[in-house]
């Protein structure tokens, strides 16, 4: 049997290194070249899970060495600085920090070291009947099926995103009745900042002034820095339930997507692959049933914290602030009895 892999991010990476590995025969098929999948800035926390499939797999070493370890997160509201050192109530364990792009790299390196055939710039328009595929293609993949149900949460604001050379301090989630901020540590030097706004403006015309502006009033004491990537990331839920149709798998984002909040995206991706190398090697795992419970756990995560550092912008302004007053009080909530939050934000629940 061969298997086509449709897509080459992490879901498809890691499960033809996996596939490979155990002598199932594979190939990979990715629309982009390879320097843009090289170079797409996506996410940049792995979690403990995350650490030990590839530890396993033999495909860890970039993240061990170059990675960076996270133990806290701060969430801030004006001068108010809130800290969850989250890792001090799981034993220790943290999350890594290393920006997906450089995964990818690693992973495409050791699937061409392994003698892997990949095809950079080669379309796949839907399944090939008869043949076994993994769609690991994102949204909207090619092999969802007419009749799968897609569980869909839609939220009415959108996020900027930028990528930037500036400092990253740690994790952190500013509050503002204008809406939410975040800064996010990727490589040294250089952190992916966040900025909530409504959808019906268009943050992509913003200048860099007017950026730096409002996320030095929503998150103060954030300096400008050269501004390298910026893209806008409508923000829903979607659950495909099935994840498989007959010889057809779902993983990744072409099986659900999910807020950026709690940076569940690519560690349910890789945590997918794994599962369907086993299902696909040894045929011992019901891949759904075995993959949605812990989908739906770290999609609830992920809409809890978003609703908690996010502002309903389409209140009337009284409300925004007494929803703000009320998400304060929760986080000082949090930072007093932070179990179950760092168990659920670290994966180790
Ligand atoms: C990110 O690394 O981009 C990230 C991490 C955690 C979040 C949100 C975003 O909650």
């Amino acid at each position: 049997m061969t298997v086509l892999i449709v897509g080459a991010g992490p879901a498809g990476l890691v499960l033809g290194n996996a596939l490979l590995q155990a002598g199932v025969d594979c190939v990979i098929m990715e629309r982009r070249d390879r320097s843009h999948v090289e170079n797409r800035a996506r996410a940049g926390i792995t979690d403990h899970r995350t650490r030990l499939i590839l530890e396993r797999l033999g495909l860890a070493d970039g993240l061990l060495g170059n990675g960076t370890t996270q133990t806290s997160c701060e969430f801030r509201a004006g001068d108010e600085s809130f800290v969850v050192p989250y890792a001090e109530h799981t034993g220790g364990i943290g999350h890594y920090v290393y920006p997906q792009q450089l995964l990818v790299r690693d992973l495409i390196e050791a699937f061409g070291k392994a003698g892997g055939d990949l095809r950079f710039g080669t379309t796949v328009d839907e399944p090939p009947p008869g043949s076994i595929v993994a769609c690991c293609d994102g949204n909207p993949s090619i092999g969802l099926p007419r009749n799968a149900t897609v569980h869909t949460r839609q939220y009415p604001y959108r996020w900027l995103t930028v990528v930037a050379d500036v400092p990253a301090t740690g994790l952190v989630y500013g509050l503002h009745p204008d809406g939410f901020a975040g800064q996010m540590p990727r490589t040294e030097g250089q952190s992916r900042f966040y900025l909530q706004c409504s959808p019906d403006e268009n943050p992509l015309s913003w200048n860099e002034d007017k950026i730096w502006t409002l996320l030095a009033r929503r998150l103060p004491g954030t300096t400008p820095g050269r501004v390298l990537h910026r893209a806008i990331l409508d923000l829903s839920t979607q659950v495909t339930e099935p994840m498989r149709h007959g010889d057809v798998y779902l993983a990744g984002d072409a099986a659900h997507i999910l807020p950026p909040t709690g940076g569940k995206g690519m560690n349910l991706a890789i945590a997918d692959a794994h599962t369907l190398a086993r299902a696909l090697i040894h045929g011992d795992v019901d891949y759904t049933a075995a993959r949605l419970p812990d989908v739906w756990r770290a999609v609830t995560f992920a809409d809890w914290l978003l609703a908690l550092v996010n502002t309903p912008l389409q209140l009337p302004r009284a409300d925004i602030e007494a929803d703000y007053r009320m998400r304060v009080n929760r986080v000082t909530d949090l930072v007093e009895s932070p179990g179950w939050f760092a168990r659920a934000y670290t994966g180790t629940a």
